[in-house]
């Protein structure tokens, strides 16, 4: 059983009237998370599971979706703000290290959001040793086990065609200039705890 949060309207990224539409969205994602894995699989389904389709396949697809869908959105609603601030000397280090530099960042993180239909992630990987920026399609693709999220963009057409039409350009703009560094920057501290 996944609880929302609430989130207050506190960010010129978005209107008010598409930012609670998309409030509606990402507790939409925590209701479809709740109902698929409340009901139960039965004998039948199980026995019945294979790759082409079936109970056994809607229901794994689903439960990552939209469990994925509740945790981005929670991500981006934490991390975009209505100013221009600017990195934490954690984050600043992280930058530095992985990307060369914060120009350099944010131009790599820009592109990665338009090259997105999904999400723009900015992410450590334990594996990998580093950050890396990871762009996914849809909400459970494209992620790697072992990252530890610490940027997230939204990239799906809901989240700026209501605002800035077809202008996504204009979006990704806006957004890096408001993003909060600040809860970047607790991220940040909280994983080296
Ligand atoms: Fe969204």
């Amino acid at each position: 059983m996944v609880n929302t949060s609430n989130f207050s309207y506190a960010t010129d990224l978005a209107s008010e009237t598409f930012f609670s539409a998309h409030l509606k969205l990402y507790n939409g994602y925590a209701e479809s998370f709740n109902k698929i894995t409340q009901k139960r699989l039965t004998e039948e389904d199980l026995a019945e599971a294979n790759a082409a389709a079936g109970r056994v396949r809607d229901a794994k697809r689903g439960e990552s979706y939209a469990l994925a869908g509740v945790l981005l959105h929670e991500l981006y609603f934490e991390n975009i703000g209505n100013s221009e601030t600017y990195p934490g000397p954690a984050a600043l280090r992280l930058i530095e290290r992985d990307f060369g530099g914060y120009e350099n960042f944010l131009g790599k993180f820009s592109a990665v959001c338009l090259a997105a239909r999904g999400w723009a992630v900015w992410a450590l990987n334990a594996r990998a040793g580093r950050g890396e920026i990871f762009l996914l399609d849809a909400h459970d693709d494209g992620a790697v086990f072992g990252s530890l999220p610490l940027l997230a963009a939204d990239m799906y057409e809901h989240a700026y065609f209501g605002d800035y039409g077809s202008d996504k350009a204009a979006y990704v703009n806006k957004f890096m200039t408001r993003i909060r560094w600040d809860a970047v920057e607790e991220r940040v501290n909280s994983l080296a705890q």
